[in-house]
């Protein structure tokens, strides 16, 4: 952080008028009302409920389940894996229709697109046994990895990364060779809100001759992605954080249309749902064609429901303007909290970049686990990462300027008390 602080300190009445001037701002009350709740600052762990979706389930229950019963799946449910996953692909991953799916849990997507990418390389190319991947990626992303290099006798060739900042092109170039199958990485950074600069990575990978996967975790609702124009391979991503899917939501998969079909690029979970013609129930495995052949089992359509309403308020909105909102919050949070006395010791451990700042920003003090229950205490919701982290996480579509000041009031007025 820097030692200049502005003349005129911000105040409560800028946050009401960046909320007035706010042409998002009439988003926020279509949301369920979270009573008791001050500042919600955790949309990058669990989005709210758009208002509606209590009406949505129950109508979905009386209706295409209690009515249609079992003919609801022959008469819709059946596709919903790709027709919601077409439009996540078009309002957050820049995807033309046919290449994303929604389906299992992002760590049960990102094995089954990590092994296939993985074995379909080795097929190609035997020698093509390294996968390559960041020290500060989520933890699932890591296991997931070191559970397929050991499937598949590969190894895992780690990138040391700063936590405070992310992957780059120039720590990624070196590490790719003949040797590299698959590198797998994050577009926005869980911890710093690093955003890599995906475009060039994508092009080294593929001029080493890989494959990459991105994780949308972190960018999916909230930073725009452009899949298709950037040549990604795949993505997997979960739908619970800034796309307001709901708790355990189904992750959504991007495969690129450019490895459709290929007899050596195969998930390993062979399911009745991915086959062909499931319901003929022949003998082996042949898989559907397209992304289809990334689902596995039952699609989790129930779970689709609240996504749905959540992806066309999105669409709404416009991932351009949700962009543009979630910068001028950070921008706003990062303002508010350089306004601070520097005795405070506080600091922000995210880029200041525009360019590399994801939607979240991660505070440091080594009192923030013990004033952060307090803090949830009293309705101002945060969340805490080891050792000394506070992210917060605003939600474009529902947080407003002034909830960003009033958690901040909170958090300043705990660190002061404990003192
Ligand atoms: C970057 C990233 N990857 C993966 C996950 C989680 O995977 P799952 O939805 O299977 O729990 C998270 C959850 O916070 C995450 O932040």
């Amino acid at each position: 952080m820097t030692d200049v602080r502005p003349l005129d300190p911000p105040t409560r009445a800028d946050a009401l008028a960046l909320d007035a001037a706010d042409p998002l701002g009439h988003l926020a009350s279509r949301f369920e009302p979270a009573e008791g709740v001050v500042a919600y600052l955790d949309g990058n762990s669990l989005g709210r409920p758009v208002a509606g979706t209590a009406e949505a389930m129950a109508q979905f229950v009386r209706g295409p389940w209690g009515t249609g019963l079992i003919r609801s799946w022959d008469e819709s449910w059946m596709r919903w894996p790709e027709e919601v996953g077409d439009l996540l692909g078009r309002v957050a991953l820049g995807a033309a229709p046919g290449q994303t799916v929604i389906a299992d849990s992002t760590t049960v997507l990102l094995y089954k697109v990590l092994r296939a990418l993985a074995d379909h390389q080795l097929a190609l190319d035997p020698t093509r046994t390294e996968i390559v991947l960041d020290t500060d990626n989520f933890p699932t992303d890591r296991y997931v990895a070191e559970g397929v290099a050991a499937e598949r006798g590969m190894t895992l060739r780690w990138l040391d990364v700063d936590p405070a900042a992310g992957v780059t092109p120039e720590l990624v170039g070196p590490a790719l060779g003949e040797r590299t199958a698959v590198v797998l990485l994050s577009h926005v950074a869980y911890r710093s809100g690093w955003v890599a600069d995906t475009e060039e990575i994508t092009r080294q990978v593929h001029e080493a001759g890989a494959l990459v996967l991105w994780d949308t975790c972190h960018s999916a609702g909230s930073v725009p992605v452009r899949a298709d124009d950037w040549g990604w391979d795949a993505a997997v991503g979960c739908d619970y954080k800034y796309l307001n899917g709901g708790p355990g939501a189904p992750a959504h998969a991007y495969l690129s249309a450019r490895l459709h079909d290929l007899p050596t690029l195969r998930q390993p979970v062979q399911g009745w749902m991915g086959r062909r013609d499931p319901f003929l129930m022949e003998p082996g495995y042949v898989p559907e064609a397209g992304v289809r052949s990334l689902v596995s089992g039952t699609p989790p359509v129930l779970g689709m429901v609240p996504l749905r309403l959540a992806l066309e308020m999105l669409e709404e909105a416009g991932i351009e303007a949700v962009r543009a909102k979630s910068l001028r919050l950070t921008d706003w949070a990062w303002q508010v909290v350089e306004s601070w006395p520097a005795e405070l010791g506080v600091s922000v451990a995210s880029p200041r970049d525009h360019d590399r700042r994801g939607g979240h920003l991660t505070l440091r003090h080594e009192r923030f686990e013990q004033v952060y229950p307090r803090l949830w205490q009293r309705g101002t919701i945060p969340d805490f990462r080891s050792p000394d982290g506070l992210r917060l996480g605003p939600a474009p579509l529902s947080t407003t300027f002034t909830e960003v000041w009033d958690g901040l009031a909170a958090v300043r007025e705990e660190l002061e008390r404990a003192g």
